[in-house]
């Protein structure tokens, strides 16, 4: 009675987990949270009457009009000439993946990933029916296996800035290494970006597809990580060829935005609130990246490897004598910490003792305990 493709969706482990680890009492480093103290603050009483009225109304599939330039506008600012019509506004740049997973793949479609990649977008891929091919990330991205598998692949998803789980940032130099051979090599390059602003010493190099030449590209971003994820606002950006396939997708999935969310970061980019917002957010998030590495630095540098994130949310942190990360988490819940297995970040299914450690929800002190518990897990 169900299409075929139900049999390939694996439940998300993060959904999964995320619902125990907001449990009372439980110390999470599971999710991809931002810190509830840097949350965006909305006053809707402060919004224009007359647009909240208009925001009311069912709205264009693109997105408003508005927000769009703005965000062209911030591209510009980054290194990355768009026009505000290759903008398609999203409800979260998770609506990202889906579309482009509808319009790339079908059945044995292969797929270049990282390894490490994102769980959610594996998901995704895997329920289109994906054959997925990993390129290894480890303090770099494999050029040489890169240039190896791209030209057997139709599209390649890579997550260049402060990737998720890795933090791995790709410098301009890898970033041209990579433009230039999808170019050759004329494959669909997608890059997911929703950690850019989330920078803890030096900016992240301009985006990967600003130095594409020829290949098709879709870049995307979210303004869940800096200004709120229940906004459920992101946005994708696209070679003009991909554009009209990708408005009439989102069309049909979802006719448009949620215009309340368009409006009110609409007014928070044209008022110039994002950056004083910015700054508040990031020492919150650095004084919690510090606790973690003090944390990590105390209690478990006798079992695991880490380096320090240069931005987003987490520490990649690789256990010396643990080959079954899932079992951990399980002892780790029954003990109410929430932890991430490496292994739900593996295309291959490979568990290499990996666990993925989110420092911004937590606050520094419940870090320190948290930290101290899974070494105590790990001598047990
Ligand atoms: C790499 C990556 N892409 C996309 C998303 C989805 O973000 P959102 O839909 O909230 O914009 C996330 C969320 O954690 C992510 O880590």
């Amino acid at each position: 009675m169900l299409a075929q493709r139900i049999e390939r969706l694996t439940s998300s482990l993060v959904r999964d987990i995320l619902a125990v680890a907001q449990r009372p009492g439980v110390i999470s480093f599971a999710g991809g949270l931002p810190a509830s103290e840097a949350l965006l603050n909305v006053d809707l009483a402060a919004l224009p009457p007359e647009l909240l009225a208009n925001a009311m109304q069912y709205g264009p599939t693109e997105g408003e009009r508005g927000l769009r330039e703005h965000v062209a506008e911030r591209m510009a600012k980054i290194g990355f000439e768009c026009r505000a019509d290759q903008v398609l506004i999203l409800n979260g740049s998770q609506q990202g993946i889906d579309l482009v997973s509808k319009l790339m793949i079908e059945e044995g479609t292969p797929v270049l990933v990282e390894e490490p990649a994102y769980l959610a977008a594996l998901q995704s891929f895997k329920l289109f029916g994906a054959d997925l091919r990993t390129v290894p990330l480890h303090q770099g991205v494999d050029i040489d296996a890169l240039a190896a598998i791209l030209p057997s692949v139709q599209m390649a998803y890579l997550t260049p800035t402060f990737q998720n789980p890795s933090a791995y940032c790709y410098s301009e130099a890898e970033r041209k290494a990579v433009a230039a051979l999808a170019d050759t090599h004329g494959v669909c390059l997608f890059e997911d970006d929703p950690y850019r602003e989330l920078a803890y010493d030096t900016p992240a190099p301009a985006p990967l597809v600003s130095f594409i030449q020829s290949a098709p590209w879709i870049y995307q971003g979210s303004f869940s990580k800096t200004l709120a994820p229940g906004l459920r606002l992101g946005f994708l950006i696209a070679h003009p060829d991909l554009m009209p396939h990708l408005i009439r997708l989102k069309q049909a999935a979802d006719l448009h935005s949620n215009r309340l969310s368009q409006l009110i970061v609409s007014q928070i980019l044209a008022t110039g609130q994002l950056e004083p917002h910015l700054a508040k957010s990031l020492p919150i998030y650095r004084e919690r990246r510090d606790a973690m590495a003090a944390a990590l630095q105390q209690h478990l540098s006798n079992h695991a490897t880490w380096s320090l994130p240069a931005g987003g949310l987490f520490f990649w942190v690789k256990l010396h004598c643990v080959s079954d990360t899932l079992a951990l988490m399980r002892r780790a819940l029954a003990q109410n910490l929430a932890i991430m297995p490496g292994v739900a970040f593996m295309a291959s299914g490979r568990d290499d003792g990996y666990l993925r450690l989110n420092f911004s929800h937590a606050k520094p002190e419940q870090i320190e305990a948290g930290i101290a518990q899974l070494a105590a897990l790990l001598t047990e």
